[in-house]
C-alpha cells in the first residue's frame, strides 16, 4: 500500500493526475492536499470523489506548520507535487504570490519531506512537476534537452526555475529521492479559461473577441493533458533519484495558426457559416517579456521508457472544444464572479 499526497489536485493537471492514480491504483491511497485557489475547483474531480481509495485536505502549502503536521500525520510514502500560481499574466501583475506558493511553499514541502523521511530517503519519492518555461525562450531553431541553462523572463517562470533548483539541492545535499519533469504547454479538459485554448474557446463561443497578443507570431508546443498525466505515472514510478525529464508534444503551434485551427473548428461545432469565428480575432498589446517559442525535445523519456504522445493535435482539439460545449455548467461556474473582475482588469484596461 502507497500513500501517496498530490498536491494541486483540484486544478488543471492535478485533476488529471489524480484521476489516472485512483483509477489504476485501487491499493494506493490518494490524498489531493489543495489551497482551493480561483484555480482549484472540487467539480473537476466529481467522478472520482467517493473512490474509496481517495480522500481530499484543503491546505496551504504556505503554511510550513499545518504542512509539517500534515506530513507526520500522515508519514506519506510520496508527493507528487503539482500545487502551483501558473498563469503568467499573474505573474506580472503580482509576482509576490508566484514567490510564496511556488517557492516557499515547494520548500515548505521539501523541508517536511525531508524531516518525515529521515533514514529512509531511498523507498519514499519526492516528484515535482515543472515547466520548459525555466529555460527561457528559443529562436526559429533549436529544442529545450535537460541539459539547456535554465534562462527564465517571467515571474512564473522564474519562480518555478528557482523551485526546480531547491528541489535538485534537497536531492544533492540530502540525499532526497527527486525526480524532476518539464513539460510544454498543456491543453485539454477541465483547463481554466484564463489561458488561451480555454479562454477563446469560452469567448468564441459567446461571440466575444479573442484576444491575441503582439503578432500571434509567438509559439508553443501543445500537449494533450492526459499524455503528461501518463508520463508523470511512468517517471513517478520509474526514473532515478535525482533525475530530470522533458516532457512535450513536439507539436509546435504559432499561436495565430492555432486559433485559426480552433476558429475553424467552432465554427463547425456551433453550425456557423465558415470564418464567422475568425472573425472575432482581436490583436491586442503585447505581454511584457513574451517568450517567443518553446519547443521540447522529450527523446530522454521516449528512449528510456518508451513514451509518446497519444493524440494527434487536431483530435485533441476537437476533443477539447466537445468537452468545453458539453459542460456548459462548468464553464459558467469558473467563469462567474471573481473570473469577469480578472478578465475585465487584464483585457479592458
Ligand atoms: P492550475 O493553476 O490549474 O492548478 C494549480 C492548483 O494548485 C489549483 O488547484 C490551486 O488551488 C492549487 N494551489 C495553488 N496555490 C496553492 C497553495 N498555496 N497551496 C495548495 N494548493 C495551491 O495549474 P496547472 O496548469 O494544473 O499546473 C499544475 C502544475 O504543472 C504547476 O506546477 C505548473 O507549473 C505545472 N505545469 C503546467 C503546465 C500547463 O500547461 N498548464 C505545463 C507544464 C507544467
Ligand atoms: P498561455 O495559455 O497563457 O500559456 P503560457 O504563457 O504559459 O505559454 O499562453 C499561450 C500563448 O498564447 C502565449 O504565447 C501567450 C498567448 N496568449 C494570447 O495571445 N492571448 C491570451 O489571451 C492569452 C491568455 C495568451
Amino acid at each position: 500500500m502507497k500513500k501517496i499526497i498530490i498536491t494541486g489536485g483540484a486544478g488543471f493537471i492535478g485533476s488529471h493526475v489524480v484521476r489516472r492514480f485512483v483509477n489504476t491504483y485501487p491499493g494506493y491511497e490518494i490524498i489531493n492536499l489543495d489551497k482551493l485557489t480561483y484555480a482549484g475547483n472540487l467539480a473537476n474531480l466529481r467522478d472520482v470523489e467517493d473512490a474509496p481509495n481517495y480522500r481530499f485536505v484543503k491546505g496551504d502549502i504556505v503554511d510550513a506548520g499545518f504542512i509539517a503536521g500534515l506530513f507526520s500525520r500522515e508519514n506519506p510514502d510520496a508527493v507528487i507535487h503539482l500545487a502551483a500560481e501558473s498563469h503568467v499574466d499573474r505573474s506580472i501583475s503580482s509576482p509576490i504570490d508566484f514567490v510564496m506558493t511556488n517557492v516557499v511553499g515547494t520548500v515548505n514541502l521539501l523541508n517536511a519531506a525531508r524531516n518525515q523521511w529521515k533514514g529512509d530517503y531511498d523507498s519514499k519519492r519526492f516528484y515535482h512537476v515543472s515547466t520548459d518555461e525555466v529555460y527561457g525562450t528559443l529562436g526559429e531553431e533549436g529544442l529545450f534537452t535537460e541539459e539547456t541553462a535554465y534562462d527564465p523572463h517571467s515571474p512564473y517562470s522564474a519562480s518555478k526555475a528557482s523551485s526546480d533548483h531547491f528541489v535538485r539541492a534537497y536531492h544533492d545535499t540530502y540525499g532526497l529521492n527527486t525526480v524532476i519533469s518539464n513539460c510544454s504547454n498543456n491543453y485539454g479538459s477541465y483547463h481554466f479559461p484564463e489561458k488561451l485554448i480555454p479562454l477563446a474557446i469560452n469567448n468564441i463561443k459567446n461571440n466575444k473577441a479573442v484576444p491575441v497578443y503582439g503578432k500571434g507570431e509567438n509559439i508553443r508546443d501543445w500537449l494533450w493533458v492526459e499524455d503528461h498525466a501518463r508520463a508523470i505515472d511512468l517517471l513517478f514510478h520509474k526514473a532515478n533519484p535525482g533525475d530530470t525529464y522533458n516532457i512535450g508534444g513536439h507539436n509546435e503551434w504559432k499561436n495565430i495558426d492555432l486559433i485559426r485551427l480552433l476558429c475553424r473548428i467552432m465554427d463547425k461545432k456551433l453550425d456557423r457559416e465558415e470564418g464567422t469565428s475568425e472573425n472575432l480575432i482581436a490583436f491586442v498589446a503585447d505581454r511584457a517579456g513574451h517568450d517567443l517559442r518553446y519547443a521540447i525535445d522529450s527523446g530522454k523519456l521516449q528512449r528510456e521508457l518508451g513514451w509518446t504522445p497519444s493524440l494527434q493535435f487536431e483530435e485533441g482539439l476537437e476533443k477539447t472544444v466537445d468537452w468545453y460545449l458539453s459542460n456548459e455548467e462548468w464553464l459558467q461556474d469558473v467563469t462567474s464572479g471573481n473570473y469577469q473582475e480578472y478578465y475585465r482588469k487584464q483585457y479592458e484596461g
